[in-house]
């Protein structure tokens, strides 16, 4: 080859991948710690913070701990937790989940704790039965237990999500799929003046495999245990994409503050498709089994855990996503101050 060949054209795009400092010019999505909403596991009790073998670093938190937790993500400008409750015991499951309709919950306390302590953290909470039902469905059978009663379960995340909104939550998330709840919620809010509690609604919820480490770290019933009952019958199928619209432009007609993509990184292309249908923020949850597989490969040196973090998190927000529910989201947060620290 003759050493001055130079090529014929005047486009070479590799001029702006030269150095860092142009690269940083033109990068187009970025990832801000404002962006992140930290999932938690509350336990009750005043016992050690606990484990949780699938998911690394993420561990279930008893309301001192998690206070702790709270003021560290807060310190880091991470604006928003999402709270689940874990370890339901048995003795307190029953086929009505009435649990969740306790005055007197550990979780209920919790809320109260942290928006007594941080008033500025926004808390989120799941509206749906499954840690509190023995057979694990989000809400309730019908007599012959053949079926998830849509009507009936509506009504009890009704009163549900007013106990959280008395506790003080910023946005109830009813994550259940039943049809008509996000407009019944709103209106039962209303009807009691919290008319400025808001709702996330699970609108593009999918029958996903990857929420089963979740169901680990909350103690809720295996997908094995659902019996022939699947929440098939009312999660979104994963090959359908209109559906998750239709879903989408329901819940927004309904009064939804912000809907919801979730999985999220096997769901880009409906991210993308819903930004560009709707006009209210989007939120995309990067479920425990994303999490999950990030991590174990990176454990075992088969993948680089920063960038596959940093990766998928880009690749959500770039589809489309105005806010991502992620259990990395401490750890993202650290990797963006310790990047500003060293760049500033
Ligand atoms: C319960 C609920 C689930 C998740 C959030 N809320 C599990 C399920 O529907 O089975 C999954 C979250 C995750 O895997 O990170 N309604």
């Amino acid at each position: 080859m003759n050493d001055s060949f130079i090529l014929d054209i005047v486009q070479r795009p590799r001029r702006l991948r030269k150095s860092h400092a142009i690269r940083s010019l033109v990068q187009e999505t970025w990832l801000r710690t404002d962006d992140f909403i930290q999932p938690i596991f509350v336990v009750e009790g005043d016992g050690e913070p606990i484990e949780i073998e699938s998911l690394p670093g993420i561990k279930r938190l008893p309301i001192k701990h998690l206070l702790r937790e709270c003021e560290e993500l807060s310190a880091l400008d991470i604006r928003a937790i999402a709270l689940f409750p874990a370890f339901i015991p048995d003795a307190k499951k029953n086929i009505l989940g009435s649990e969740a309709l306790n005055t007197n919950s550990f979780f209920l306390k919790a809320i109260r704790s942290v928006k007594e302590h941080i008033p500025e953290l926004a808390v989120i909470t799941d509206i749906a039965l499954d840690p509190y039902t023995t057979h694990g469905h989000d809400g309730i059978l019908n007599k012959q237990g053949t079926d998830v009663d849509n009507d009936k379960t509506v009504a009890i995340l009704c009163a549900m999500a007013l106990l959280h909104a008395e506790a003080g939550v910023d946005f109830v998330a009813p994550s259940d799929m039943m049809d008509g709840r996000i407009g019944a919620i709103r209106t039962t809010l209303d009807s009691q003046d919290f008319t400025t509690t808001g709702i996330i609604a699970y609108s593009s919820k999918f029958n996903s495999a990857y929420y089963g480490p979740f169901r680990e770290a909350v103690g809720s019933a295996p997908s094995a245990q659902l019996g022939n009952l699947s929440k098939k019958t009312y999660q979104l199928n994963p090959a359908n994409r209109n559906e998750a619209i239709y879903e989408s432009i329901l819940d927004q007609a309904e009064g939804a503050d912000v809907l919801m993509v979730k999985p999220a990184g096997l769901y880009l292309d409906i991210i993308r498709d819903i930004k560009n249908e709707i006009s209210i923020p989007l939120a995309a949850y990067q479920v425990t089994g994303e999490y999950a597989q990030i991590y174990a490969a990176s454990q075992r040196g088969w993948l680089d855990l920063g960038r596959a973090r940093e990766e998928s998190l880009m690749a959500i927000k770039r589809a489309g996503a105005d806010m991502i529910f992620t259990y990395f989201a401490k750890e993202q947060a650290q990797a963006i101050r310790m990047n500003n620290l060293s760049s500033g």
